[in-house]
């Protein structure tokens, strides 16, 4: 790398969204981090570690979104302390193949957390969203909803899947959508459909390419993830 090159100021995330998307801080970690997993050349040990870093930091943002209420403990010194506690129960659902890789970190923050799935995949040649089968909780219109995926494309598929959830009668503003990186398209065409429902995306891309990827992105995260 030329000094130059690294001098260069880092590409960081499209940070005009709707209001109800809130794109994580861009942090130099954030950013080496996704400077790994956009890497062509990383191959998928890393591919998976760096990935499910970014995965825990989006999580934890996700449940500084959910409701909260107050509650007070008294504390070995026999005092009180005034804190918070969260306020009803959540779930998570993961769009297949790839969202599936996000379970494991939102387990790491809610032990034993239900999680229900919905498959959905998109046409090769189209990229039109099709859904194939969905599991969810039974309960699951009492819950918040952690929906997960990596990847917003079209939208298609996160839109497709918000509409599973809203004909079982979850609320839309009782749905929160976790994404790693997504196209200004996608969140564009998804925000303003559900503007009650909140996404926490990683970062905003420039664009979509004649196929429909996400670019720059970092090519198919399912098979990055699971395959390549
Ligand atoms: C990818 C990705 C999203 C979807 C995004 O999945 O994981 O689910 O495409 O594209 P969209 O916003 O245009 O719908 P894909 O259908 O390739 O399946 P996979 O999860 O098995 O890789």
């Amino acid at each position: 790398m030329t000094s130059h090159e690294a001098s260069s100021t880092p590409t960081v995330s499209i940070t005009e969204a709707p209001p109800n998307v809130t794109v994580l801080q861009q942090t130099p970690q954030l950013i080496a981090l996704y400077t790994i997993i956009r890497d062509i050349k990383t191959q998928r040990a890393d591919f998976v570690f760096y990935s499910n870093r970014i995965i825990r930091i989006l999580v934890e943002e996700g449940l500084n979104h959910l409701p909260v209420q107050a509650t007070s403990v008294s504390t070995p010194t026999d005092l009180t302390y005034k804190g918070l506690k969260f306020e009803g129960k959540i779930c998570g659902v993961s769009i297949m193949r790839a969202g599936e890789s996000m379970e494991q970190g939102l387990r790491d923050c809610c032990r034993s957390v239900r999680i229900g799935k919905i498959l959905i995949q998109r046409d090769e040649e189209t990229a039109e969203a099709k859904l194939f089968y969905e599991k969810l909780p039974e309960d699951i219109k009492d819950r918040y909803v952690l929906l997960l995926d990596p990847m917003l494309a079209t939208g298609g598929s996160a839109i497709m899947a918000v509409d599973v959830l809203i004909a079982k009668g979850v609320p839309v503003e009782r749905i929160l959508f976790l994404n790693l990186i997504s196209s200004p398209e996608g969140i564009d065409a998804f925000a303003k459909k559900f503007p009650k429902l909140k996404v926490i995306t990683g970062f905003i891309d420039e664009g979509l390419n004649e196929q429909k990827f996400v670019v720059p992105g970092l090519g198919d995260f399912g098979d990055r993830y699971y395959c390549i």
